[in-house]
């Protein structure tokens, strides 16, 4: 099969790549010149484990091409993806004008049957659009080609895409026509053999399945986040609550760590855009609401407890930031709570000394030079005040206290992944302050 796919970030890159890695003929195109000559030398403009080593061994292979020409690339494809951005606008509704673009050039420039399928996260109802801005380019050049429009959305964890593109739990596909379910069910054919189905259902109804599993996933962290709350303000213990009802298959243990708030491209983007779409139409989204607003209150949890252990003066004092991006194994600094944190932290006067393994770069944008960016997690110690872990990377978990004990002005830990035991950590002499555990006697929960 001859695929393309438009726009090169994160989701139309790890398709292109692993549809080519399975043996497709795969073009990805971008308008952006720079990008397109990277990534025929192997830069990739993202971090992703896996993705480089597939992305340099099928160009080789002669499979995967990347190209700036949506002309050529369009003439002859079975399937086009629509992978595109789709960033929020100032209302916080998906800003179509990318995806409609892309539509259009594909009405230009086809000259055979083609499946053109939606990978971007889009509102209900962009597939009509998009049908539509087909049609018009068709019609202005008197062509009668015949199209059909999928809805395709991407289940894609960062850090975890390769793995879950070509091992997918499910795939779900919304299509008008059998002749284009036909074309799908070929495409995804070799992802399947594990068993895990690919469901098919109407285009409206497979654009809403991507906003419900973002949206649900974030309810579970919201609510997990409310109850860690809780538990602080009671004397019980959340990690024991979650084992406690995670157990229960109906709930499952999957997605219901407390933390320091949701960030990534999608949750904060998704779920404002429902709570868009549903207004628009005349509904309001209560839960989704609550959800927000508990995931912003809980990107300041950490701070607050920065602020109650030093008495509200936390002026001068320096402190150690383990972690930047939004979660483990990805570099994306996009609504990371990280970032939440360092701007309170910098406002009341601290210094900030912080350490990702491979966010530093991309934090740098938008942070600049306001903070200290460390050579590595032990250099991000150097006469700290207290360390803050945000992101729960690998190499953060078992750290050497004596070292740490030795580095540190003052021996403080707020954990706001809950990656260490309490009690070891106390041992070592360190206070320790985590998520929806009552750790230290003037630790009061902040809600
Ligand atoms: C998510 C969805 O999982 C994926 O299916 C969709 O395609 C895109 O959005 P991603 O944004 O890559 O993927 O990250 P994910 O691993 O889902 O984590 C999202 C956020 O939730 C992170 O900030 C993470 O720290 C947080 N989280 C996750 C929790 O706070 N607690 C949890 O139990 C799980």
């Amino acid at each position: 099969m001859k695929i393309a796919v438009v726009g090169t970030g994160y989701v139309g890159l790890v398709t292109g790549t692993c549809l080519a890695e399975v043996g497709m003929e795969v073009t990805c195109i971008d308008i952006d010149v720079k990008k397109i000559e990277n990534l025929k030398k192997g830069i990739l403009p993202i971090y992703e484990p896996g993705l480089e080593e597939m992305v340099l061994r099928n160009t080789a292979q002669g499979r995967l091409h990347f190209s700036n020409d949506i002309e050529s690339s369009i003439q002859d494809a079975d399937v086009a993806f629509i992978a595109v951005g789709t960033p929020p606008g100032e209302d916080g509704s998906a800003d179509l004008k990318y995806v409609l673009a892309v539509a259009r050039s594909i009405g230009k420039y086809m000259n055979n049957y083609i499946v053109v399928v939606t990978k971007s996260t889009v509102p209900v109802g962009t597939a009509i659009k998009v049908k539509a801005a087909i049609t018009e380019e068709l019609a202005l050049r008197n062509s009668y080609e015949e199209f059909d429009v999928a809805s395709n959305p991407e289940f894609l964890k960062e850090g975890a895409a390769i793995e879950d593109f070509l091992k997918p739990d499910r795939i779900v596909v919304g299509v008008e026509s059998p002749r284009a379910e036909e074309v799908m069910r070929r495409l995804y054919k070799p992802f399947l053999l594990n068993g895990h189905p690919i469901i098919f259902m109407d285009v409206p109804s497979a654009e809403m399945t991507k906003y419900a599993a973002n949206s649900m996933l974030a309810t579970k962290i919201s609510f997990m986040n409310d109850i860690a709350n809780l538990c602080e303000i009671m004397g019980a213990d959340v990690n024991m609550v979650r084992r406690g009802i995670g157990s229960d298959p109906r709930i499952g243990n999957k997605f219901i760590y407390p933390g320091i708030g949701y960030g990534g491209s999608c949750f904060p983007k998704d779920v404002k855009a429902l709570i868009k779409t549903a207004s628009e139409n005349g509904y309001s989204m209560q839960i989704l609401k609550a959800v927000e607003s508990v995931n912003e209150n809980q990107k300041s949890v950490l701070f607050n407890k920065v602020m109650d252990h030093f008495g509200g003066d936390i002026a001068g004092k320096t402190f150690a930031l383990w972690g930047l991006s939004f979660k483990p194994k990805t570099d994306d600094m996009r609504e990371a709570p990280s970032l939440v944190i360092i701007e309170k932290l910098l406002a009341a006067g601290a210094n900030v000394r912080a350490y990702d393994p491979v966010a530093m770069p991309e934090a740098k944008h938008s942070l600049g030079d306001t903070i200290v960016f460390a050579k590595d997690q032990h250099d991000a110690l150097i006469d700290a005040d207290a360390l803050l872990i945000i992101t729960e990377w690998p190499e953060f978990r078992t750290p050497n206290l004596k070292v740490l004990g030795k580095l540190m002005s003052d021996k403080v830990i707020f954990d706001g992944r809950n990656i260490y035991e309490a009690k070891e950590i106390q041992e070592a002499g360190f206070a320790y302050y985590c998520i929806g555990v009552k750790t230290n006697s003037h630790d009061v929960a902040t809600v």
